[in-house]
């Protein structure tokens, strides 16, 4: 109980700041510039900011949107990892400026006003400016007398901030909750009467003592070691031809990893389960067994196979059962069990499937599974026996592996281009990834080509998702595989640099034989993906026929957490990158937190609802990210045994279409799908977090 007096007292201070703040903001009853115009649109509060007429001026009003510009992936962000909007300027009441001329600029700084970008003119109306890349901005309008100013000189009309400056800055917040370090010995004591190790703790963020004293209220769970136990090896290939039949046993396997011996769980012994290699058209027979101590399954993502063998029905242990498994489409596939993913996935329950499209030219291939592990300093950390931890944000790991590996390393000659098969295995994280300096470009995604590929300078994958990157190597040296974003301490609103070396390729100075250069440097279109979307296009405009609103709900939360979440200033990213609430996140199990995708039309959530659809007619589909929710998070959702496109993000087209299988909802976003309703059968849609899916972010539909 040390301190937590003053806990409670600091915390009053907060919600009093908070309340001061809110009441500043919100004054009056008025329609404001940036209330939305139906509560099933982008988050007033993520994706707009509204314009305060500077003192002294009057009848001048507007608000800028904020744009996630389109390309390949749901959100913008750069290489570093900086979120990249398009602000779009929508002004009302600008005076004409007068006979000597003169217009009006725009500009964005950051709070510190240590640099200033000028974004352009504007007008009355709408007007889109340049992209800007900063955690944190102020957005002001001066009156200038040209055009051309590169500084701000004339009068301020107009300003305003970026939703990520709502946080207090640190030294009003440190100054209100005085003293209040890292959590002391209390803690201790009470980790060794739950059974529950300590999770580690990511360096530099602020922790309240009452954060560091929460524990999960469940049991703790890991699998037993036993020297009976083999030890996993590396993966195989399987390549299969048509007819094959093979065997996926799931078990336990001893795995060393750098230097610690951990009982985790493989497929065939192996780490990550045998890379499967299958012609588009072909047809296997898996059989499955279970030698786990718990119920069982494999789930072939992605894939649009017959109903009955998608992997959703749990095999018990010590049970086999038997796949029919085809492969209709060329995509990045992966099959990973239908029960307690958190669980079962994230101890190495895992392989990729990989049927083949045609691609433009590559010198090699890699095909790499990224995840990451939590270890802590006596072992893997327990995961929730009856009910998952981490229920609200899922479990960020602090060990990334690929292909079930630290340090992944790869030799290549000058020159090379690499085809890259990447998929992310882990159960919450999104990546951000890049080979810094090495040109890159996206060619397809989980269910096939790109109509175009295009220049990217990372890859933005979320959980469960595949993209295929040819990468050139063209200077001498170590080039990393890196994972670089943006961390976020909530609650002082900081943001800092989050930078994981996944691996290194060695690029040696001899040129590679058979060089590249000429068809890496254009960018294909696969006139094949175009000419297949042909019958879909006349679909593309027509309205949502169905809408899925993504929140949750919580009940018994720890005190701590529930004031932490709710204070007025506290700010989500469009993406959770890092896992910077580790201790709230972790205490929360799914007894108290209940994932919710909820029909606005009638009511229903989760397994309630019952969505029919006909075989062939594509859907429209609209998902709406609550940002409004106790905890506003971004969602990858799957629909099992279809594909679909992605058309648009919070209303901005998307021009670059490919077969998807899940999709990246970010936080306070809208997501507009059309689903290739061809697969009969009653299948799942559901949040591929897999902490998520624990604790019930699930439904069925029925493709009649
Ligand atoms: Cu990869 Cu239902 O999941
Ligand atoms: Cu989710």
């Amino acid at each position: 109980m040390v301190g937590s007096r003053r806990i409670a007292k600091a915390l009053e201070t907060l919600a009093l700041l908070a309340l001061t703040a809110g009441i500043s903001q919100a004054q009056g009853g008025a329609v404001r510039p940036c209330d939305p115009a139906t509560p099933l649109g982008p988050s007033h509060d993520l994706y707009c900011i509204e314009l305060v007429p500077a003192p002294g001026v009057a009848g001048v009003s507007g608000r800028v949107e904020l744009a996630i510009p389109p390309g390949p992936f749901t959100v913008a962000v750069t290489a570093d990892g900086h979120s990249r909007f398009i602000p779009v300027v929508f002004l009302t009441g600008l005076p004409a400026t007068g006979r000597g001329g003169g217009t009006y600029v725009a500009w964005a700084a950051t709070p510190q006003m240590d640099s200033l970008i000028k974004l352009g003119e504007v007008k009355n109306g709408r007007v889109e400016l340049r992209a800007i890349e900063l955690d944190r901005f102020n957005f002001l309008i001066s009156s200038e007398r040209s055009a051309r100013v590169r500084e701000p000189h004339g009068r301020m009309i107009l300003r305003g901030q970026s939703p990520s400056t709502r946080p207090f800055p640190p030294d009003l917040l440190e100054f209100s909750v005085g003293g209040m370090g890292t959590g002391g010995e209390a803690g201790h004591h009470e980790h060794e009467s739950s059974g529950w190790p300590m999770p580690p703790v990511p360096p530099g963020l602020t922790m309240l003592p009452a954060e560091m004293a929460l524990r999960p209220e469940v049991a703790p769970y890991l699998p037993g070691s036993d020297s009976a136990v083999p030890v996993a090896r590396p993966r195989e290939v399987l390549r299969v031809a048509n007819g094959d039949t093979i065997q996926l046993a799931a078990g336990l396997v001893r795995r060393t990893i750098n230097g610690q011996t951990y009982t985790m769980y493989g497929y065939n012994e192996q780490y990550p389960g045998p890379l499967i290699e299958a012609a588009r058209g072909s047809e296997i027979v898996v059989r499955f067994k279970n030698q786990l101590p718990d119920s069982s399954s494999i789930h072939w993502h992605g894939i649009r196979l017959d109903n009955p063998f998608d992997g959703v029905a749990a095999v018990a242990a010590d049970h086999d059962f038997t796949y029919r498994v085809r492969f209709p489409d060329a995509g990045v596939y992966w099959y990973h069990p239908h029960v307690r993913e958190d669980i079962q996935q994230e101890l190495g329950l895992y392989g990729n499937l990989l049927v083949r499209a045609e691609y433009g030219p590559a010198n090699r291939e890699e095909v790499l599974m990224l995840d990451d592990l939590l270890v802590g300093e006596s072992g893997l950390i327990p995961f929730g026996k009856d009910s998952p931890t981490h229920a609200l944000m899922g479990r960020f790991g602090n060990l990334f592996l690929v292909n079930g590996e630290p340090g992944y390393r790869l030799a290549v000659r000058r020159g090379e281009v690499v085809r890259f098969f990447l998929t992310n295995a882990s159960s919450t994280r999104t990546l951000n990834v890049s080979f810094p300096g090495a040109h890159m470009k996206v060619v397809a995604t989980d269910a096939g080509p790109f109509e175009h590929e295009a220049w990217v300078e990372s890859v933005v994958i979320a959980p469960a998702e595949r993209y295929v990157v040819h990468v050139r190597f063209d200077r001498p040296g170590p080039v990393p595989l890196v994972n670089q974003v943006r961390g976020l301490d909530h609650l002082f609103g900081r943001f800092f640099p989050l930078v994981d070396t996944l691996g290194v390729v060695s690029v040696s100075s001899d040129p590679v034989s058979g060089d590249l250069r000429t068809s890496f440097a254009t960018l294909r279109r696969d006139t094949a993906t175009t000419r297949a979307l042909e019958p879909y296009r006349r679909f593309l405009d027509k309205a949502p026929d169905q809408t899925l609103v993504l929140t949750l709900q919580t009940h018994g939360l720890p005190f701590v957490t529930e004031r932490l979440m709710q204070l007025d200033s506290i700010y989500f990213a469009p993406v959770e990158w890092g896992g910077t609430m580790p201790m709230m996140n972790w205490a929360s199990t799914g007894r108290q937190v209940r994932w919710v995708l909820k029909d606005p039309a009638t009511g229903r959530e989760n397994m309630d609802i019952a969505w029919h659809f006909r075989r062939g007619d594509p859907v429209k589909l609209r998902f709406v990210n609550e940002r409004r929710s106790f905890h506003g998070m971004q969602h990858p959702i799957h629909l099992h045994g279809q594909r679909f496109l992605v058309l648009s993000v919070n209303g901005v087209p998307n021009e670059d279409l490919a077969w998807k299988d899940t999709v990246l909802v970010p936080a306070g976003a809208v997501v507009d799908i059309l689903l290739d309703a061809a697969n009969p059968g009653e299948w799942m849609l559901h949040c591929h977090i897999a902490e998520h899916l624990s604790t019930g972010m699930m439904m069925h539909f029925t493709v009649d």
